[in-house]
Order: C-alpha cells, then structure tokens, then sequence
C-alpha cells in the first residue's frame, strides 16, 4: 500500500504587512517578539530560538523594518542590506510564527509628527556621534511594541546602549512588556556580529576582531585590579592603535548610567563599549568590564 506524502511543514513563516492581520493572528496567543532591521544572522537566530523558549506553545514574530528615522542624513539607509526571502529562511529555521514587515507608509503615514525621546541613557556614546538616533529608535520601537503587543520583547546586547534605552522607555511608560537581553554572538575571531559586517571581506572582517581584542584589553586590566577610568580606557586604546583602516568614534567604559566615571566600582553593569569606523563601515562593539559576568546579567536592567 503506498502512503500519501507527509504534509510538509514549511520552516518560512508567514510574511504580514498590514497591521489589522497581524492583530488577528495573534489574537489569544502569548507572544514573544524580535524587532530587528532585517538581514539576519546568527545572532539574530539565536534571539529568535530565546523567543521561541520564552513562549513555548505561543506566537514568534520577528520585525523587519528598515526604520528610515533612525539613520542620520549621511548614513546608510539607502544601501542597508536587505534580503526579505533570507530573513524568511533564518527566521523560520530559529523557530519564528511571523514575520511583520510594514513599510515606510504604514508605519509614518503622511503628517506623522510624534516621537519620543529619552534622555540621560541616550545622550552619550553613540547619542553623541549618531544626533537622533535613539529618538528614531525608540519611537519605532514603542511603535512596533504597540501593534504586536507582546509578553516578551528580545533585544541584542550588541546594542548595549539601545538595550538600555528601550528598557528606560519601557518603565517609564509602563509598557506591559518583559524586555530581555540576548548576549552577543561572535566570529571565531572575536567579531561581533553584526547585519553591517555584510560591507566587509573576509580580511577585512578578520582585521575588525581588532574592536573585541580592544574589549578584552579592557576586561583584562579590570581583572588584574585596574579601577581608574582613563586607564582601563587607554588599556583598549593602545590596542586600536595597532589598527591600519580605523577611526574612533568612542572607547568609553561607563555604568550603567552609561556615562564615565573617574574610579570604576564592582558593579557588574560596568560595560566598556567602542564605536568605530573601519573600512568605510560604522562598527559597535561592548562587553561587561568584569569578564566573569555570566552571559544574560543583562535582564538585571541598565539605566
Ligand atoms: O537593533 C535594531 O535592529 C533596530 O535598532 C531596532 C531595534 C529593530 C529598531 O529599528
């Protein structure tokens, strides 16, 4: 006797555009959701596998959304990578339901004029060297939390400061949102991954391992007992100097408050971060100043 074929479970999840379909199919479901920019990697996957834990029997939906008002005028919104049918594929290989991919219309119909802007946590770093960046994202991000509505929201560590934003706007507003913090996934050489790492060569990407080498500079004379500010900074900074193609934008070791101090103490939400330009390429990087501090301390909240 021959059997009929088993039905074939498709690993690409559905594609939604309008949010009123998004609302109905997530009607009656616990839901856990990863905004993201689109051209995922693995550490997107891994993101969406901690949604997919967060949510067992729920709904996963992963954003793509290229979000126009978070890039400056200079930057690289026209030439951000995008790859709608690969998103599909990784995100339907890590477990995702959904993916909700508006366009610019739907989510800044004509006269929009509302933002919001959170202050202290976003002003330094890349606040500084990115002016109204942090609006952009956390108006996008308020924005997509109110039409998926989720139980759970993941955001990358990679993103330390943007991490610490969006928990700041999220106590307080009073979002009924648990915000949690997914630790950052790496090259073999110590890269961070990252949609931009896309612009560079291999070589290229071999050479930019110099950022994380800089950060474990950094953890290393933290470890050996170093307190002063400036001297664990100078500590990454002497590594970045043996860099060809860079330009800094910041090597900053801060609180949680993410600004500097002069005498660093042992809380583990110290965090050295370092922006820099390499190859023509915007790269970020971060890691916490006690190298020990278990993968995931994050969900302990910065700001
Ligand atoms: O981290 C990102 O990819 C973006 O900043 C986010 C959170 C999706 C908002 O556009």
């Amino acid at each position: 006797m021959t059997l009929p074929p088993e039905p074939q479970v498709s690993p690409h999840p559905t594609v939604i555009t309008d949010p009123a379909d998004l609302r109905a199919a997530l009607r009656g479901h616990a839901v856990a959701f990863v905004p993201t920019m689109g051209a995922l990697h693995e550490g997107h996957a891994t993101l969406i596998r901690a949604a997919r834990a967060a949510v067992p029997g729920g709904r996963v939906v992963v954003s793509v959304f290229v979000n126009p008002m978070q890039f400056g005028p200079n930057e690289d919104l026209s030439r951000y990578p995008r790859d709608l049918d690969g998103d599909r594929r990784v995100a339907g290989e890590a477990g995702a339901d959904l993916l909700f991919h508006p366009d610019v219309p739907t989510m800044y119909p004509d006269g929009f004029s509302t933002s919001v802007s959170v202050s202290g946590v976003s002003e330094p770093l890349d606040g500084a060297a990115r002016p109204g960046h942090f609006t952009g994202v956390a108006t996008v991000v308020l924005k997509l939390l109110n039409l998926v509505r989720p139980d759970v929201a993941l955001f990358g560590e990679k993103d330390w400061q943007q991490l610490a934003v969006v928990r700041r706007m999220v106590r307080d507003l009073n979002l009924p949102v648990d915000v949690r913090g997914v630790p950052t996934v790496r090259e073999d050489s110590g890269l961070a991954l990252s949609s931009r790492n896309a612009y560079l060569s291999a070589d290229q990407r071999a050479q930019a391992a110099v950022l994380s080498r800089a950060l474990r500079a950094v953890q290393a004379a933290y470890a050996d007992g170093e307190r002063r500010g400036a001297a664990l900074r100078q500590a990454g900074l002497d590594v970045l100097t043996t860099a060809a193609d860079l330009s800094l934008d910041y090597l900053s070791v801060v609180g949680s408050d993410m600004h500097e101090r002069e005498i660093m103490d042992n809380d583990p939400m110290n965090r050295v971060l370092v922006a820099a330009r390499m190859f023509g390429v915007r790269l970020i990087d971060n890691m916490p100043l006690a190298a020990h501090v278990a993968a995931g301390q994050s969900t302990v909240s910065p700001a």
